[in-house]
Formats: C-alpha cells, sequence, structure tokens
C-alpha cells in the first residue's frame, strides 16, 4: 500500500531544505488536517502542538485574510497580480451537462488521490485548462473546485499579469509561484488566452515573448501536485505548447433547453408566476450564456422587489431577455422605435402591440406610430454595430 500523505510529508521536507518555515508548517497543518479526516486524532492534535511551538506559528490556514499577508505586489502599479479567496463548499452552484459534471469529478477524484495514482503510475499532473464562450461559467467552476477541496483559490489575471509584467524583470512572476509551491492551495490563471494574443501581438514582440515562455517555465517548474486551473475564451489561438501541459481539458458549452430551464427555475426562485411558462422562457433563450440568464433573471428580480411585487412580470422578463440577447449579438438599439421593432421582430406573438403598450406604459396608438415612424428601416436587421 501507497504512504498515506506522502505528498504533504514531501512538502514538509522541501520546505525545511529550502529553510522554508512557512511552507513547512501549512502542510504540517494540512497533513493533521488530513490524519484528523483518516481518525488518526490523536496524531493530528500531537502535529498541531508541535506546530504551536513553532518559532514562527504559522499553521496551515485556509482563511483568505491571513493567507493574503506577503501576497505579491505589483511594484509599480502596488496592483495585487494576485487575488485571494476562499470559496466556501456548498456556497457555489453550478449548472453543467452531466458529462461535464462527470469530468470535473473525476479531476477532484484525481486530486483527492493522487498519492495512491502517483505509486501506480497512474497520476497526471494536476492541470485543467476550461474552456468556452464568455459567461459559460469558466470562473465560477474554478471557485466551486476550490471549494470542494476546501483549498484557498488564488487567481492570477493573465492579461493584467502580463501588462504588468512587460518592462520589468520576471521576478515579480517567479514570486507568484514561490507563494503558491508554499502552501496547499489551488491556483487559477484567469484570461489564459492573453498568453497567446501576447505571442501575435506585433508591439515588442520580443519582449511579450520572454514573459509568455517564463510564465510557461514557471508552470513546468510546479510540482504535479500542485494544482493548476486555467481558463481561456479563445480556446483556439492557444497553441499546442499550452495544450500540452494541460492533461486534464474541458470544454464548457452554452447551456442547452434542460440547463437553461434549471438555471431559470434557480435564479428566479421565489419570483416565478405560478402561471409563468418557463418552458417557453428557456426555448426563447436558445444561444444564452449563463451568464445573460443571471444578468435577466437579476435584473428582473430587481424591478420587482423594487416595484413592491411579490413575483416577476412575465413580459418584462421576455422584454429584458430579448434586449440582452440584441445586445449579445452586436445589435444597436439606440431609440425606443429600434427597441419595440427588435421586439416585434423577436416575437411578435409575445410583445403584441397592446402588451408593448402595456410594457412601456404608453398608448398603442403611440407603439404604432412608433413602428411605423421606424418603417424605413422595417424589413431591414435592425443596425449592426
Ligand atoms: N454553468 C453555470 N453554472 C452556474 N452559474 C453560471 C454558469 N455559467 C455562468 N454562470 C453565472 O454567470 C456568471 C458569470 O460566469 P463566469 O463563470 O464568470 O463565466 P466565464 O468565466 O466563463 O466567462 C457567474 O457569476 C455565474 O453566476
Ligand atoms: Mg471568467
Amino acid at each position: 500500500m501507497a504512504f498515506p500523505h506522502l505528498s504533504e510529508v514531501l512538502k514538509i521536507l522541501d520546505g525545511a531544505l529550502k529553510s522554508n518555515a512557512t511552507m513547512s508548517t501549512n502542510y504540517a497543518g494540512l497533513l493533521a488536517d488530513k490524519l484528523e479526516q483518516d481518525g488518526e486524532r490523536e496524531t493530528a492534535v500531537r502535529i498541531r502542538e508541535r506546530l504551536a511551538r513553532a518559532p514562527t506559528a504559522v499553521a496551515h490556514t485556509q482563511d483568505a485574510s491571513r493567507i493574503s499577508a506577503g501576497l505579491p505586489v505589483d511594484q509599480e502599479s502596488r496592483l495585487d497580480t494576485v487575488d485571494v479567496s476562499a470559496p466556501v463548499k456548498g456556497a457555489v452552484t453550478l449548472h453543467l451537462p452531466g458529462g461535464t459534471a462527470n469530468r470535473i469529478t473525476e479531476f477532484l477524484q484525481s486530486v483527492r488521490h493522487y498519492d495512491r495514482l502517483r505509486a501506480a503510475q497512474a497520476a497526471l499532473p494536476l492541470r485543467l485548462l476550461l474552456y468556452g464562450l464568455p459567461g459559460t461559467g469558466k470562473t465560477q467552476t474554478a471557485r466551486w473546485i476550490a471549494g470542494e477541496l476546501e483549498l484557498p483559490l488564488l487567481t492570477v489575471r493573465c492579461d493584467t499579469l502580463i501588462s504588468s509584467l512587460l518592462g520589468q524583470t520576471s521576478k515579480n512572476l517567479r514570486r507568484v509561484f514561490d507563494y503558491v509551491e508554499q502552501r496547499p492551495c489551488v491556483l487559477f490563471l484567469d484570461e489564459f488566452d492573453a498568453l497567446a494574443s501576447a505571442r501575435g501581438n506585433e508591439r515588442d514582440v520580443g519582449e511579450l515573448q520572454r514573459v509568455v515562455i517564463a510564465l510557461l517555465q514557471n508552470i513546468d517548474a510546479l510540482s504535479e501536485n500542485t494544482i493548476v486551473l486555467a481558463a481561456s475564451n479563445h480556446e483556439r489561438l492557444l497553441d499546442p505548447a499550452v495544450w500540452r501541459r494541460f492533461p486534464f481539458q474541458l470544454p464548457l458549452p452554452l447551456p442547452d433547453h434542460e440547463l437553461r430551464l434549471s438555471m431559470w427555475k434557480a435564479m428566479l426562485g421565489p419570483f416565478v408566476p405560478v402561471n409563468l411558462n418557463l418552458e417557453a422562457v428557456s426555448t426563447k433563450s436558445d444561444g444564452a450564456s449563463g451568464a445573460l440568464i443571471e444578468l435577466v433573471a437579476m435584473d428582473t428580480k430587481r424591478q420587482a422587489i423594487l416595484a413592491g411585487k411579490p413575483q416577476v412580470d412575465e413580459g418584462e422578463l421576455f422584454r429584458r431577455l430579448a434586449l440582452a440577447m440584441a445586445l449579445g449579438q452586436g445589435e444597436t438599439l439606440a431609440s425606443l422605435g429600434d427597441e419595440i421593432c427588435w421586439l416585434r421582430k423577436w416575437d411578435a406573438k409575445i410583445f403584441s402591440i397592446r402588451e408593448l403598450a402595456r410594457l412601456y406604459s404608453v398608448s398603442t396608438r403611440q407603439i404604432n406610430h412608433l413602428i411605423q415612424g421606424n418603417h424605413g428601416n422595417a424589413g431591414k436587421s435592425p443596425r449592426k454595430r
């Protein structure tokens, strides 16, 4: 049988060899937690007693405020290049298709049983690349994973990182990775395609390339059981050098009908009127991302609350959905006439003249007038940006 918790023991040893007390104590704390979970309470207590006596008593912590002490800060802008959060298990909701959820579970299993897998030479480096359109839940998934693992999440926004590194040495970058190596956590490289676009950017290519290469080298230098997540909106921009470094790859699709239905239900909650046809709402939101659904649900809910209503208004929900989808498709609806014509085109049955008059608190005559006023554009699709 594999030696239990070998990873933690090795990290404690690494810390000792590097004279890095923070690293040793962090991992000793984690070891105590794991032993306690295994029912080895007495052993855990002995380790914790020893930690309490350590000169730099920085025992293992999952507390974001304590962990953020000593965070790498960008020298010039004084901005944190890393954001630390402590997502709580069960507090982050994810709506993902069954297959996608299974693959995330598989990744979590690989993390939890890393030592056993490693002993059988069946372990993969714990690197997961999330990719998909904006608003499909990549950042949310990273938070969920950290919550499930009960580890702090260190988010590095690669676009900011790259701009902050230009014209500087890569010392800052080194500090981020040193920091990650010293404590149990999840490193999350968000907006990862900034690396790829940096490569194609004509402005000072050499300099950018140096930064990108340094980042990739730093990832390589991490031990294989350091958990690294990365998210990208433009997977086609990522080159093979990047893909190779992530044995776990997870596409996040736009939600299908069923998933949209459960999102609407969850996000509107008790604000769903009894007679609301959620099936129709789901059908009409085909092509919408989770982020868009959330935005529309929140806006409509807010409006109901401010109007002192216990439930959302169905017409208002459709109106906000139609307008949000117009925006998502790059349509500019500059005037009220444009807006009304778009709604008519989107669904003339939902947006009857009478319903539009009610929604905009004007007369049906005025609605007709607005539609006719826009006649110049009729037949054509609304102007594209
Ligand atoms: N699959 C999903 N499950 C749950 N919430 C989602 C999902 N997709 C999007 N959201 C919601 O939309 C918001 C934006 O999603 P985010 O994870 O930031 O998207 P991305 O990082 O892919 O651009 C989140 O705050 C979340 O509440
Ligand atoms: Mg994101």
